[in-house]
């Protein structure tokens, strides 16, 4: 993968979406790295109200939403004074870059997203338009920074793929107007490089070890909302499915075990260990066993973030007062880019 120009800035981008149940995968597949990229990175993380919307939502649980993933930030350790939390829908430069963008991408590119077709299923004619375009706003969250890492769950790679080829495409549609406004090389976009690390960038359902984590699986057996409380988070992990063999001592030994999989790299991911590690310590030994150090590690590492979340939640107007202050700074960013996007694209526009 080609690294961003060097005048790009080490700009870190990523969002939620406030749709209820945040859950272990979006914790330790995003929220976590997010927390890690502080230490190197200016970063941006954003509550994806407009997201949400494609698809029905209840208004008043759509605001207590919003402050809860806002309070999941906080309470896991992002910084919201030395780094930007804001919800998206109070920084219209979002909204308006996605215009563009729409211009941009090709339908070709919009018809092959996996996640358009599982999510408008099959009554397709009856999706929302913003459901089918949800790409371009997301290629326009990051591109609106000029972010050039996106720390992300393994599922949200293809729309990854797609916001470099939207960069790609702007960038060389555009070039020699690029040039004329003073960015010698024609790069006014960076490729923004997705992050998609540790042991756990795919958590799966714990009632089935084929099938994602979800905040939409109907099943609230199949996840562990960051929520949840000690004796649920225990009840969950015990009866989350597994097979009948003992855990294999390598990691080998966990192809075509989804589960075993699945539940080895959790205890790795939330002890900051490899699953070689985790297999080192209890290869050989019972589930049951297994399952007792899962359930105490999980309960110590999500029962302080619940707390402070609920502490947060509580407050509402000092939840929104740090959005607010993120979307102020967030706006002074993406204002720039929009004023020199509409420079390049030839929209006349007050200087
Ligand atoms: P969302 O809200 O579905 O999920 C938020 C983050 O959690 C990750 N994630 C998971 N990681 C590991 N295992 C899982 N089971 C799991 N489920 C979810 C997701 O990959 C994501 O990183 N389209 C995005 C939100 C978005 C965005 C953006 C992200 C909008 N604009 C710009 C990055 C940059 C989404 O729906 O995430």
């Amino acid at each position: 993968m080609s690294s961003p120009s060097p005048h790009f800035p080490q700009r870190a981008f990523s969002g939620v979406q406030p749709t209820g149940n945040l859950h272990l995968g979006n914790y330790l597949g995003a929220i976590t790295r997010f927390v890690e990229l502080q230490k190197t990175h200016e970063c941006i993380y954003c509550v994806v109200d407009m997201h949400a919307i494609t698809v029905p939502q209840d208004p008043d649980e759509l605001t207590a939403s919003i402050r809860e993933v806002t309070a999941a930030f906080i309470a896991a350790g992002i910084d919201a004074e030395k780094h930007i939390v804001f919800n998206q829908s109070q920084v219209s430069e979002h909204a308006e870059l996605a215009w563009v963008f729409n211009c941009v991408a090709r339908l070709g590119w919009l018809n092959r997203m996996t996640q358009f077709k599982e999510k408008a299923g099959k009554d397709r004619e009856n999706a929302s338009v913003g459901l089918y375009a949800y790409p371009t706003l997301m290629a326009a969250d990051i591109l609106v920074y000029r972010a050039t890492h996106v720390p992300v769950g393994e599922d949200q790679k293809q729309h990854l793929e797609l916001s470099r080829d939207i960069a790609q495409k702007f960038n060389n549609d555009f070039g020699d107007s690029i040039r004329g406004h003073g960015f010698a090389d024609g790069q006014f976009f960076p490729l923004p490089e997705p992050m998609i690390t540790g042991p756990a960038t795919r958590v799966m359902s714990l009632r089935d070890g084929t099938k994602k984590m979800s905040k939409s699986d109907p099943s609230d057996y199949s996840r562990i909302n960051l929520t949840d409380d000690a004796d649920t988070i225990a009840q969950k992990i015990r009866k989350a499915k597994t097979d009948p063999e003992p855990l294999p001592r390598e990691e080998k030994g966990l192809e075509a075990r989804p589960e075993a999989d699945n539940l080895v790299g959790i205890y790795a991911a939330l002890s900051d260990k490899t699953k070689a590690d985790v297999l080192r310590e209890y290869g050989g030994g019972q589930f049951s066993t297994f399952k007792n150090a899962l359930v105490e590690l999980c309960v110590t590492k999500l029962a302080p973030i619940a707390s402070e979340m609920k502490r947060l939640v509580a407050d509402p107007g000092h939840v929104d007062a740090i959005l607010i202050d993120g979307a102020d700074r967030a706006r002074a960013i993406a204002a720039e880019t929009m004023k020199k996007t509409k420079d390049i694209v030839g929209f006349v526009h007050k200087h």
